[in-house]
């Protein structure tokens, strides 16, 4: 059956380009995520994964640990990775996974049926501390993700998780925020001391808890 939010993301142990990772053990008390590629020496792949490795000081910041996947084999991953380090001048600082019979992916629900060779789509797993799957994100092989987009939903899944807030459209980082229906107005008089503003009884907004 398809994982949904709220589900537990399924451990598993797996050869990546840093050793042996059992996933669960790997992510300890950390946030995480697990995105998949379609494949190893295609030009959208080279880009995101340089891209990914030169955030790795904002995915640190946020105490988030990110390890790809593809259903490539190790060999390859290996042979791959100086390109992407010369041709997009970073060095890939995480690990990936090597998964050429699938099992991680079908666990995942990350092959993409439009694909002839059973490759991995763009899918991205964002999972909490409690080892929930907070985010999924699905993008077809032919569209490079936005990884500022995914750091941007990382912040509002973790601002959900330490303050009651959501975050409306297109909220940035120190945008105004909104109070979860879960809390009643008194209890938000309490929670959101910089005060909160009643719109409606069902739209409330208070600014950023942690600005
Ligand atoms: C790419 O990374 O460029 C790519 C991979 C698979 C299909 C299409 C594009």
């Amino acid at each position: 059956m398809a994982l949904r939010l709220g589900d537990t993301a399924p451990d598993f142990t797996a050869e990546t380009t840093e050793g042996t990772i059992n996933f669960h053990e790997w992510l300890g008390t950390s946030w995480g995520i697990l995105f998949s590629h379609p494949k190893d020496f295609t030009p959208v792949c080279t880009t995101e994964l340089g891209k990914v490795a030169k955030l790795k000081g904002e995915f640190d910041k946020r105490e988030v640990k990110v390890i790809g996947l593809s259903v490539d084999s190790l060999e390859s991953h290996q042979k791959w990775v100086p390109d992407i380090n010369e041709t997009q001048g970073t060095a890939v600082n995480f690990p990936l996974i090597a998964d050429p019979e699938r099992k991680t992916a079908i666990l995942y629900d990350m092959l993409d049926p439009q694909s002839e060779n059973n490759l991995t789509a763009r899918s991205v797993y964002i999972i909490g501390p409690d080892k929930k799957i907070k985010l999924m994100i699905v993008y077809p092989a032919s569209t490079g993700r936005n990884f500022e987009e995914v750091l941007r939903a990382i912040d509002s899944v973790q601002l959900t998780a330490n303050f009651s807030v959501a975050t409306p459209a297109d909220w940035k980082d120190g945008g105004e925020c909104i109070i979860v229906p879960s809390v009643s107005d008194e209890d938000a008089q309490k929670k959101f001391p910089k005060g909160f503003n009643r719109v409606k009884p069902y739209l409330r907004t208070t600014p950023q808890p942690n600005r």
